[in-house]
């Protein structure tokens, strides 16, 4: 039977062979996360948070344990299954936003939808309605070096949003950012959350936005602290 759970980790574990020395990044990590949940991800530089969102996202494989997308453990799937599952279910978002410089926001935005073989047509028309609803109507043909930092993450969460999915995954999406625009960002993001039931699961080192979050998990090297239950 599927659990209702959208993430779930199982002992997950990652090490990394540095010549003799084996650094273990992240340890016997057991978490569950419900669709529509706003989970935040704390703890120091070095502690595991990167290495645990991208095992998440199934950007890297796990040297033990498994991760469950949907019920569905990731390992089991075939390469193009785990791709198209992916595409269909997460979306990621960086800090440092990770945009092609060459071609436009548009561009940005449809370029996910062009590898998932989406029509010409409902590709222009997706990309311009995600820009409209991230406030970018007017930058459509703007290059990344012609945007603030705000606005090109504003084009990274519309790109990341071109698949519709049901997780984003985001490593540090305002650690670049000034203080006032991260705070607009973080609205989007929330306001996804709300509004469209989406899942956030959001790296962060700034308190006040994990403070925003239903639930902030640490990690202390590399492994989950227990949770301590948050009373407002
Ligand atoms: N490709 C790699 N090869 C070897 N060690 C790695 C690799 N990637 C990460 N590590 C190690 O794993 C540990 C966790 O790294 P990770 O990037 O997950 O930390 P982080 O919590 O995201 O840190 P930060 O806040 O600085 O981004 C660190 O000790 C790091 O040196
Ligand atoms: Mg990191």
């Amino acid at each position: 039977m599927r659990n209702s759970y959208v993430l779930q980790t199982d002992n997950l574990t990652r090490a990394y062979r540095m010549g003799k020395d084996e650094v273990t990044a992240l340890c016997d990590v057991s978490l569950q996360i419900m669709p529509g949940e706003f989970v935040a991800i704390m703890g120091p530089s070095g502690s595991g948070k990167s290495t645990l969102l991208n095992l998440l996202g199934g950007l890297d494989t796990p040297t033990r344990g498994e991760v469950l997308l949907n019920g569905q453990p990731l390992a089991g799937l075939k390469e193009n299954e785990s791709a198209a599952l992916r595409r269909h279910t997460l979306g990621f978002i960086f800090q440092g936003y990770d945009l092609f410089p060459v071609l436009t926001a548009l561009e940005n935005v449809m370029f996910p939808l062009l590898v998932a073989g989406v029509p010409m047509q409902e590709r222009l028309e997706r990309a311009q309605s995600l820009l409209a609803k991230v406030g970018l109507s007017d930058k459509t043909q703007h290059f990344p070096d012609e945007l603030s930092g705000g606005q090109q993450q504003r084009v990274g969460i519309a790109r990341a949003l071109a698949s519709h999915p049901l997780v984003l995954l985001a490593d540090e999406p305002t650690g670049n950012l000034d203080s006032a625009t991260a705070s607009e960002i973080l609205n989007l993001l929330m306001a996804l959350v709300e509004d469209e039931g989406l899942t956030l699961v959001m790296v962060t080192h700034d308190p006040d936005s994990a403070r925003r979050a239903h639930r902030i998990l640490r990690l202390k090297d590399g492994h989950l602290e227990r949770e301590k239950v948050q009373h407002d």
